[in-house]
């Protein structure tokens, strides 16, 4: 393991005022994506899309990284330059969704475990030969009454751990993701909670797994209250309980902190990282990794037609440098007015 060039790309992904595009929405979720603009799912709408996000002018300030599926790590611009050579030319590092999505865990069906570590080394070096630089993983936890089980959160963090260890072998940073969801009406104390203890026990895997922790970048949910909680706790308390849930369990040697977004509104993700920032400092870096909430706005304004690809550029921009502002604590209500 090259732990100096680890810590390089994981340095450069959570730069100043940086933070990651995950666009690395397997073909099931984009077609339910292109579905809700009325844009039919295709490889080339797919390519089409995945182009004007990257083409957008002078995002690379905003952006340090994009997280692709398998299948656009594989298409090129419409100058046939493949997708991962034109963001590194950019420089912004191209990633690499290696997991193979959720199934029902076996011994608690309600839960959900996920797969993909059969083969995994060969994809994974596979993917470095195409360009790749880092990869994610990204693990599900769902709160209901009886639910998590420690069974469920062991089963996953062990996935996430020897999948992490296996990118440190092959020079790709591993992105570890485990998402306690927001779906439900669990509160904010709860999902406190279940966020504490499934971080005690990922940390606790990586290190049984020997992944170096300078050489890995966290990709959590934020602490947040249930979809469907009554009580819907504020920007601050959500940056408040989110910052001392991470003090508490993550090491101060990784050496960022990319959050998702994971159905919250795109406004309220940027407020939600513009507040935790505005705590102080911290021994990681706290950026982003979003996927809806810096992409709903650029799909809407795209509607499938080349013509839109300015707006669509536009809306996604906009986005993208709310985030970066985020990441300083230096974001304003303002800023959306201006768009
Ligand atoms: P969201 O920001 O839409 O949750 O997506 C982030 C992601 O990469 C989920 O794995």
């Amino acid at each position: 393991m090259n732990l100096q060039e680890l810590e390089r790309i994981a340095a450069r992904l959570v730069a100043e005022h940086k933070g990651l595009l995950a666009a690395d929405e397997s073909n099931s979720t984009i077609e339910k994506r292109f579905k809700g603009i009325g844009v039919t799912s295709s490889e080339t709408t797919r390519r089409a899309y995945r182009e004007m996000l990257f083409t957008t002018p002078g995002v690379e300030k905003f952006i340090s990284g994009v997280i692709l599926y398998d299948e656009t790590l594989r298409q090129k611009t419409k100058e046939d330059v493949p997708f991962a050579d034109y963001l590194g030319r950019r420089g912004m590092i191209p990633g690499i969704k290696v997991d193979k999505g959720t199934k029902p865990l076996a011994g608690s069906p309600t839960e959900k475990i996920t797969e993909g570590l059969d083969g995994l080394q060969e994809r994974l070096q596979e993917y470095y030969r195409l360009g790749a630089r880092f990869a994610k993983w990204r693990a599900v936890i769902e709160v209901a009454a009886e639910i998590p089980t420690e069974y469920c959160l062991r089963a996953n963090a062990q996935a996430l751990a020897r999948y992490a260890a296996l990118c440190q072998e092959v020079g790709l940073v591993p992105i570890v993701e485990p998402e306690v969801l927001m779906d439900g009406a669990h509160t904010l104390e709860r999902c406190a909670d279940i966020s504490s203890a499934t971080l005690k026990i990922v940390f606790d895997e990586l290190y049984t797994h020997r992944v170096a922790l300078e050489g890995i970048l966290l990709k959590p949910n934020m602490v947040i209250s249930g979809m469907q909680c009554p009580r819907q706790a504020d920007v601050a308390e959500v940056a408040r309980e989110t910052v001392a849930v991470l003090k508490r369990y993550v090491p101060a040697a990784v050496p960022g902190i990319a959050f998702l977004s994971g159905g919250q509104s795109a406004e309220l993700a940027t407020a939600h990282l513009n507040a935790m920032n505005a705590l102080g400092h911290f021994p990681w870096k706290l950026s982003f990794s979003y996927g809806r909430a810096l992409q709903a706005a650029a799909l809407e304004a795209w509607r499938g037609r080349e013509a839109n690809w300015g707006a669509g550029q536009k809306a996604f921009s906009q986005r993208a440098h709310c985030n970066s502002s985020a990441c300083a604590g230096a974001y304003t209500a303002q800023m959306e007015k201006v768009a």
